[in-house]
């Protein structure tokens, strides 16, 4: 496994709230993949995909995807990278490479990979309309930029009060940390003006509550403690959501996941013939 020196700069991934330290990140990144796999398979599905495809896993987490991507193209290779590769397990298939690497600091040769897929991993990025143009140069012609985001709904419209105030202390401290929950909007944009064709995109509605359908009790547990620590909720709310979690009329919609998706034009041999060519 490729190894890096770890970034100068404070990255709540590789020292935060969400460092792979904390023994609920595991459980964390594991709840993202149970509620969302299915639906990023499915986008990924319907790509015009190739066995020999080399493909880039972006902020892999605990692999899910990576894995499936290896299966998927036997005959290409798929690199996992992930600022802190902890829980990627490089035995999963001989095709599969993970390598630790802060991703903002990476350069891949550029047109290396036909597919370069990254969930829940820009909206945390500094400058992260640059990092999709880079993204789009390390694609070869032809090959596709999958980026999937959370895009926060307003925690005051939350029918439950308790929610309101978790979800307005959850948004704010990932803001405090740098992130943007609302990012996602301007993906199918940024992908177009990252000079991407065919963009296209989809939603996938997040659950809270739903008797056993929530993914949010390990997302809170996780960064519980420093919400408390900073006053911004108590133990007291704590223990309320998990009592809410038990009610069957508890069923609330936090987010929803935007993915968008766009291809790299393949190259045109002839310049000329493409101008005037309309
Ligand atoms: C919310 S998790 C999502 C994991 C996975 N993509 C998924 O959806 O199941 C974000 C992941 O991105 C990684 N990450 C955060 N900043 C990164 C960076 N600058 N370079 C590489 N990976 C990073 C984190 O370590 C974490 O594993």
């Amino acid at each position: 496994m490729k190894r890096i020196e770890r970034p100068s700069t404070a990255d709540q991934y590789s020292v935060g709230m969400l460092s792979k330290d904390s023994p609920y990140e595991r459980e964390r990144l594991e709840s993202i993949q149970r509620s969302v796999d299915a639906f990023t398979i499915s986008i990924i599905q319907g790509l015009p995909s190739e066995a020999s495809w080399n493909c880039l896993e972006l902020g892999a987490g605990a692999g899910s995807i990576a894995y499936w991507l290896a299966g998927r193209c036997p005959d290409g290779r798929v690199v996992a990278a992930d600022i802190d590769a902890r829980y990627l397990d490089a035995g999963r298939a001989a095709n599969l490479e993970v390598q630790e690497a802060d991703i903002t600091h990476e350069d891949y040769t550029p047109g290396s990979f036909e597919l370069i897929h990254a969930r829940y991993l820009f909206c945390h990025l500094p400058m992260r309309d640059d990092m999709i143009a880079r993204a789009a140069r390390w694609l070869a012609p032809g090959g596709w930029l999958v980026i999937e985001e959370p895009y926060h709904l307003p925690a005051d419209t939350s029918p439950f009060p308790l929610v309101q105030r978790l979800l307005a202390a959850y948004q704010q401290k990932f803001s405090e940390h740098g992130a943007d929950l609302t990012w996602a909007r301007s993906l199918p944009a940024q992908l177009a003006r990252s000079g991407l064709s065919e963009v296209s995109f989809a939603g996938n509605l997040g659950c809270m509550g739903g008797l056993g359908k929530d993914r949010w009790l390990p997302l809170i547990t996780q960064s519980g403690p420093s919400l408390i620590a900073d006053g911004l909720i108590t133990e007291t709310d704590l223990a309320r959501f998990a009592d809410l979690l038990k009610d069957p009329a508890f069923i609330d919609i936090p987010q929803v996941t935007i993915s968008a998706w766009g291809r790299r034009p393949l190259e045109n041999t002839n310049a000329d013939a493409s101008v005037g060519a309309v």
